[in-house]
């Protein structure tokens, strides 16, 4: 017999939709104690997120997430809208013994973060942040390589996420669909949007950091703001630079913009190890590239690893299709929501947890910092 867990899911947008995807997958792919129930749907147009509900099967829908949240028939509450509403609802959540699922950033900056930390550990819920690339096959795969000592030392830890979707200065910002560009509802721009999901690959993979040197840029400093009419000062970084150093030594490289014209969602990492080298591309996300420097050297090169294997060796490829047949984006979900309800299970709770989403919130904060100083910063540590 499966438990029910019943999901109350706040906001319809690109994640509403990825993560009820995933709730209604995982099940019929992954033998587990506990099975989503698509209870219910919140946002504030009634007609909109009753549409929202229909198609994708939740049993109710609701306009004020206060009453979500309240409601005794739902287990664990879903945190899908702008950042600056993560806080508000998580701590209500908590208050209200519920478990939550809270997209990424966790928080506006680190102190905020805490407060959601210090909540849910108070309430004793179980937690955990959408940092959702660490559960690509292919990347999941380069921790373990990592993990099994493959690369040796870490020298070098590289990552770029590049699009180019707000170059035109007519873009205004704010509101639905470009809350993204208004500093009060996404507390920072490309650095908590993009860059937050490579520093969580970073730290996942590499360890925590310890020191940063960043630079940021807001190329169009004023566009008109959709909620009030009126043209205003863009307070977002478009573009941002920083070097740093990990905590065991190895230098970090990374760079993050909407200016790159050409790249949609480029993100890209490689890491350079004494013995050898890993690299990832979400373009081409179920392959790895692996350069082993201990190969013979006569067949001595990178190879291209597709990873598609079924019998265990390529992580969450049993559930899946046959060898040779890939899997995409929205898979990413998909295991994340299999690992937290195995985490449930077992009382092994999947990562990251909203403490160890803190860790990357303190990374943000110290990006920031440095480039408003134009300084090293160092990284608070959880
Ligand atoms: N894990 C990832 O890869 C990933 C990708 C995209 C977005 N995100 C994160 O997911 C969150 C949502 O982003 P998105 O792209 O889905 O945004 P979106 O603009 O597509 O959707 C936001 C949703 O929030 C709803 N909303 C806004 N204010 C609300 C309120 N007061 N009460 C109820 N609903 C409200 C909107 O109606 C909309 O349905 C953000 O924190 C973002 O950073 C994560």
């Amino acid at each position: 017999m499966h438990k029910p867990l019943n999901i109350g899911m706040i906001g319809y947008g690109f994640m509403g939709r990825a993560h009820s995807n995933a709730y209604k997958q995982v099940s019929q792919f992954f033998n587990l104690a506990y099975r989503p129930v698509l209870k219910a749907a919140c946002a504030r147009d009634a007609g909109k997120i009753k549409a929202f509900a229909d198609n994708w099967g939740y049993e109710s829908t609701e306009t004020d997430w206060r009453k979500l949240v309240e409601r005794k028939d739902i287990d664990a509450i879903d945190i899908c809208v702008p950042n600056n509403l993560h806080c508000e609802i998580a701590l209500a959540a908590a208050a209200n013994g519920k478990m939550i699922l809270c997209e990424k950033p966790l928080a506006m900056n680190g102190p905020e973060g805490q407060k959601m930390v210090d909540a849910v550990e108070k309430a004793k819920v179980p937690n955990m942040v959408w940092y959702n690339y660490r559960r690509v096959p292919a990347v999941t795969l380069a921790k373990k390589l990592i993990d099994e000592g493959r690369l040796g030392k870490i020298f070098h830890y590289r990552a770029k996420f590049l699009q180019d979707w707000t170059i035109s200065a007519d873009l205004p910002q704010g509101g639905q669909g470009l809350w993204r560009l208004d500093i009060a509802a996404a507390g920072a721009g490309v650095s908590g949007d993009l860059l937050a999901h490579c520093i969580d690959t970073a730290l996942w993979l590499n360890g925590d950091m310890a020191s940063i040197n960043a630079m940021t840029e807001t190329f169009v400093k004023e566009r008109k703001h959709n909620l009030t009419g009126k043209v205003e000062k863009v307070g977002i970084d478009d573009a941002c630079i920083f070097m740093g150093r990990f905590k065991n030594g190895s230098l970090a490289n990374f760079e993050s913009t909407r200016y790159a014209r050409g790249h949609k969602a480029l993100y890209t990492f490689e890491i350079n190890g004494e013995k050898a080298s890993i690299a990832w591309d979400l373009h081409d996300l179920h392959r790895l590239q692996y350069f082993d420097h201990r190969d013979d050297s006569k067949v001595r090169g990178w190879r291209s690893i597709h990873v598609t294997d079924n019998g265990g060796d390529h992580p969450y490829m049993d559930k899946w299709w046959v060898p040779g047949l890939q899997i995409g984006y929205e898979h990413s979900f998909t295991h994340q929501v299999a690992d937290f309800l195995e985490g449930l299970a077992t009382g092994n709770p999947a990562m990251p947890d909203f403490r160890d989403a803190l860790r990357t919130q303190y990374v943000l904060d110290a990006i920031l910092g440095s480039a408003q100083d134009s300084k090293w910063a160092e990284v608070k540590q959880v």
